[in-house]
């Protein structure tokens, strides 16, 4: 059964919107990195692989459902922070907006009885309920531990230790 035009171009328009995401949180890896802090940059650059694994699982979708996807530009990220907590709000308020953007797509599926597209974004929308949950964690350890320095080192340490693994979903 052929994918219908608005799940299909939701779906294209959600490719960008992961690769976007890509794009925000090298920015966030960034400004850790110059602060020194090069645990917190560590977890927003596995971030970024895990972004770009997003895209390339709808990427796979479509293609296996004989629609062409189409790389739109990716609209550059114009945001600076003014301490440790900033990318972190940022990060969850980005998080929420891409869960919504999902239940978008899935509900447009629905409309159309796309029990199969239902299924594909069911695995999006469990990532979404982590990825906002992995957001809350990282402002609470920030409120709890971030204003003393060993707290600061310790969390930094622990965000060093995050790897990527990749997901069955962007093959
Ligand atoms: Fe792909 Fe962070 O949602």
């Amino acid at each position: 059964m052929a994918l219908d035009d608005k799940v299909a171009a939701l779906l294209n328009e959600q490719i960008n919107k992961e690769l976007f995401s890509a794009y925000l949180y090298l920015t966030f890896a960034d400004y850790y990195d110059e602060r020194g802090l090069k645990g917190f940059a560590n977890w927003y650059t596995i971030q970024v692989e895990e972004e770009l694994a997003h895209a390339k699982g709808l990427r796979r979708y479509l293609l296996d459902n004989d629609v062409h996807p189409v790389m739109e530009a990716i609209a550059r990220p114009d945001m600076s922070f003014d301490d440790d907590m900033g990318p972190l709000k940022a990060a969850l308020e980005h998080e929420q907006f891409i869960t919504k953007s999902i239940y978008e797509c899935y509900l447009a599926a629905q409309k159309v009885n796309d029990l199969r597209t239902m299924k594909l974004l069911d695995w999006y929308i469990a990532e979404q309920g982590e990825e906002e949950t992995n957001s809350k964690d990282m402002i609470t350890n920030m409120e709890l531990f971030g204003s003393d320095p060993k707290g600061l080192y310790d969390l930094d340490r622990e965000y060093l230790s995050r790897t990527f693994n990749p997901p069955t979903i962007a093959m």
